[in-house]
């Protein structure tokens, strides 16, 4: 999701909110829905989406993802989110695999017929352990939260506005704008009179102490859903053990598709309004294996000895459940562990 204003929830049913609200879709460049003839076989499809090029950049080229962690962290925490962003290029690891599911999001090109990139890999970091801009942070203090560590006296993060890319991600006890009302995690581009760059960023909360049924579902139930009891028995188990960074997974896998694909807002997306983009990972919220929409995540793999659910396989070992992605050729959404395993 990317507009500051836009409200996107990961509750499975928003995917099916998210397809109806594209009736009014534009017009402008070429398209890259196909016609279905009213079919609503493929997870995510509807004859209204017309997801559009719009003539602007997409990333290219090799990107490097410099991590902001705010608040506190613990070690095993920081493991398994750099492990995620690891695996994005790392093809040794076993089919269905993160690299697989990136796959859909490098079919994406700009003007010239260039593909998004398929290089990600992990950046600088840096600890804002002492929450410089405090335990509730709005839109714009995200952006001051990045200069300040693009700024910092001491071992400042990197600018590189061509192949740079700023995650920020905030640990359980702070809050965010919108964080739970609407957002799990946004992505935009900084504003040269606050950042002094153009630099494309994206933010993820760790929602378990806030909305963990929203934003780290299925790991976690929305209250409204069942009673506590049967609550903690529906959630499914977190493929690294923490409902909450599992959870911020999936998001974080939103946002760098988005941002791969649509990084100043004027690339692909779908719907009239700029303002109100719906891109390719929103397109297929809750989506995360064949069959998957409305309230039903999709077939995903249960581990016979933990009983955790993941879709994907990363780096060392390490399984993911990550959110599908928009198939631009197909017209609906696709991961590497779809059951149809025809295409590319
Ligand atoms: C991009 O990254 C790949 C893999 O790390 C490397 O082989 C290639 O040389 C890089 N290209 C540029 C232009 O830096
Ligand atoms: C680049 O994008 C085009 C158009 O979607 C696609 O046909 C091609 O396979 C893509 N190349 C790679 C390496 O993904």
């Amino acid at each position: 999701m990317a507009s500051p204003s836009r409200v996107t929830l990961l509750v499975a049913a928003a995917a099916v909110a998210a397809v109806l609200n594209l009736v009014a879709a534009a017009e402008t460049g070429p398209s890259a829905a196909v016609d279905l003839g009213g079919s609503k076989k493929y997870e995510g499809s509807s004859e209204f989406v017309r997801l559009s090029y719009h003539m602007g950049p997409v990333l290219t080229a090799n990107t490097t993802v410099h991590v902001i962690w705010y608040g506190t962290w613990s070690r095993q925490q920081k493991h398994i989110l750099r492990g995620f962003i690891r695996s994005i290029s790392d093809d040794s690891a076993p089919h269905p695999s993160v690299a697989g599911w990136w796959r859909t999001v490098r079919l994406y090109t700009d003007q010239t017929g260039a593909n998004v990139t398929a290089h990600i890999s992990l950046g600088s970091e840096k600890n804002d352990r002492h929450y410089s801009h405090g335990r509730s942070l709005t839109r714009l203090t995200v952006q001051h939260v990045i200069r300040a560590a693009v700024a910092a006296p001491r071992r400042p993060l990197p600018v590189n506005p061509r192949g740079g890319l700023y995650l920020l991600l905030t640990s359980a006890d702070v809050a965010v704008q919108d964080f739970c009302a609407g957002a799990c995690g946004f992505h935009y581009f900084t504003f040269p009179s606050i950042v002094g760059y153009t630099l494309p960023y994206a933010w993820v909360g760790n929602s378990a102490a806030r909305c963990p049924g929203i934003c780290a579902y299925p790991f976690a139930v929305p209250e409204y859903f069942l009673p506590p009891r049967e609550r903690k028995r529906k959630a499914a188990p977190p493929p690294n053990g923490d409902a909450g960074v599992d959870g911020m997974v999936s998001v974080i896998g939103h946002e760098l598709a988005e941002l791969a694909t649509n990084p100043l807002v004027n690339a692909w997306y779908a719907g009239a309004d700029p303002s109100f983009p719906t891109e390719i990972a929103d397109l297929c919220q809750g989506i995360y294996g064949t069959g998957g929409g409305g309230a039903y995540t999709g077939q995903v793999t249960v581990d016979g000895r933990d009983g955790a659910w993941y879709n994907v396989n990363g780096g060392s070992g390490r399984r993911f459940l990550v959110q599908w992605v928009w198939h631009p050729h197909l017209g609906y959404c696709y991961g590497p562990n779809a059951l149809d395993q025809g295409h590319q």
